[in-house]
C-alpha cells in the first residue's frame, strides 16, 4: 500500500494527513479539497513539518481529482460538520450530495480503492458511498467507533486514575447519541471495569460518552478533529500493515446482531482487503434492545437518504456480495 487521499481538507482531513505522515508508513497523501490552495497549504505546512519529525511520506495538497489516481486507500471527511445546537443527522441534506459526488469522481482515477468514510452522519454516509461506488461491502469501513471508544476509554481513566492505554472496550451502535457502550466488555488492565467504579460512576460515563461529540460542539462552537483524525489514521494503519487488529468500525451488517442492509458499529478485524471479519458477540437481552433501538435510528435516516435520489434504488454491484456472517470461534 502506498498511496492515500484524503478528501476534505479541514479539520479533520488535515489532522488524518498529518497524523498519518507521522506514522511513515505510506509513500505518499494527497489531500484534495474543493479550496485547492487551502489543501496545498495544509500539505506543505505537514511536509514542511517532515524534516523536524522525521517522517519521509510526501503530502501534497489539490483540487484535481488526477492527482488521486491510484490510490489504494481513500478517506472522506468532505462536507460540514454541525454547529452549536445541530445533531449530526442535521447534516444529511448537505453532506449526502458531496459524499456521492466525491466517491464517483474517485472512482474515475481510482478503481477499486478502499474507502474509510468520517463525513456525518456517519452511518448513512458509509451506506451512500457503498451505494454510490458498488464496491464490494468490505472495502467501505465507517470510522465512529474508534472515537467514541477513545472518549469513553478516556472518561473511565480521568475517573479511575490510570493510564488510558490500560483501558479495553467494546462499543456499538450508530455514531450518534443512541451509541451502545458496553461495559460488559470493558476492562482495565485485563480486570473487569465493573470490578473498580460505582455502578453511578459507570452509568454517568456511559451517558457523558454518547454525549460526547456535543460538548465538543459546545465547547469550540464546531466539532472536534484530534481524536476523529488520529482515530481515522489508525485505521488506515491497520489496513496498511495488515496486521489483525480489531476496532468497532461502521460496517455493512449482512444479518449480523439480526440487523440487514445497513451500516452500523460492530467489532470488526481490519486487514489489507478493508474488513477481515466481522465478530459477533453474544449480547444479552438489554444490550440487544440497546442496539435494535441505534438501528432503528440510523435506518430512519437511511430512508431519508434514499429520499434524496443520489444513488439508483439497485446499483449494479454493490451489497449482498459478502459472505454471512464470520462468527468468533467457539474455544
Ligand atoms: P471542516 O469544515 O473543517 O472541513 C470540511 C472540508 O470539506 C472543507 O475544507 C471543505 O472545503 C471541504 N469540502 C466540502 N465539500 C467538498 C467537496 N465536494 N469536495 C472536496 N472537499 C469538500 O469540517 P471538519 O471538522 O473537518 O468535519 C468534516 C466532516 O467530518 C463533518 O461532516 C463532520 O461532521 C465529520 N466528523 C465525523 C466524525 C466521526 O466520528 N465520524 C468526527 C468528526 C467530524
Ligand atoms: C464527533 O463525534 C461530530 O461526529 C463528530 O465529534
Amino acid at each position: 500500500m502506498s498511496k492515500v487521499t484524503v478528501v476534505g481538507a479541514g479539520n479533520v482531513g488535515a489532522t488524518v494527513a498529518n497524523v498519518l505522515a507521522h506514522k511513515d508508513i505510506v509513500n505518499e497523501v494527497v489531500l484534495l479539497d474543493l479550496k485547492g490552495d487551502f489543501a496545498r497549504g495544509k500539505a506543505l505546512d505537514t511536509w514542511q513539518q517532515a524534516p523536524v519529525d522525521y517522517y519521509s511520506t510526501k503530502v501534497t495538497g489539490t483540487e484535481d481529482y488526477k492527482a488521486t489516481a491510484k490510490s489504494d486507500i481513500v478517506v472522506i471527511t468532505a462536507g460540514i460538520p454541525r454547529k452549536p445546537g445541530m445533531s449530526r443527522d442535521d447534516l444529511i441534506s448537505t453532506n449526502a450530495k458531496i459524499v456521492v459526488s466525491v466517491t464517483q469522481s474517485i472512482l474515475k482515477y481510482s478503481k477499486n480503492p478502499i474507502f474509510i468514510v468520517v463525513s456525518n452522519p456517519l452511518d448513512v454516509m458509509a451506506y451512500a458511498t457503498l451505494k454510490a461506488s458498488g464496491l464490494d461491502p468490505q472495502k467501505v469501513i465507517g470510522m465512529a467507533g474508534i472515537l467514541d471508544t477513545a472518549r469513553y476509554r478516556a472518561f473511565l481513566s480521568t475517573e479511575l486514575g490510570v493510564s488510558p492505554k490500560d483501558i479495553q472496550a467494546v462499543l456499538m451502535g450508530g455514531h450518534g447519541d443512541t451509541m451502545v457502550p458496553l461495559p460488559r466488555f470493558t476492562t482495565v488492565a485485563g480486570i473487569p471495569v465493573t470490578d473498580m467504579i460505582t455502578k453511578a460512576k459507570l452509568n454517568a460515563i456511559v451517558k457523558r460518552t454518547k454525549k460526547g461529540g456535543g460538548e465538543l460542539v459546545k465547547l469550540m462552537g464546531t466539532s472536534a478533529w484530534y481524536a476523529p483524525g488520529a482515530a481515522a489514521a489508525q485505521m488506515v494503519e491497520s489496513i496498511v500493515k495488515d496486521d489483525g487488529r480489531i476496532f468497532p468500525c461502521s460496517v455493512w451488517l449482512q444479518g449480523e446482531y439480526g440487523i440487514k442492509d445497513m451500516f452500523l458499529g460492530v467489532p470488526v478485524q481490519l486487514g489489507k482487503e478493508g474488513i477481515k471479519r466481522i465478530i459477533t458477540l453474544k449480547l444479552n437481552a438489554e444490550e440487544k434492545k440497546s442496539l435494535k433501538t441505534s438501528a432503528k435510528h440510523v435506518k430512519d435516516v437511511i430512508s431519508s437518504f434514499k429520499k434524496m435520489k443520489l444513488v439508483p434504488a439497485t446499483p449494479k454491484k454493490a451489497a449482498k456480495q459478502r459472505k454471512p456472517a464470520t462468527r468468533r470461534k467457539k474455544k
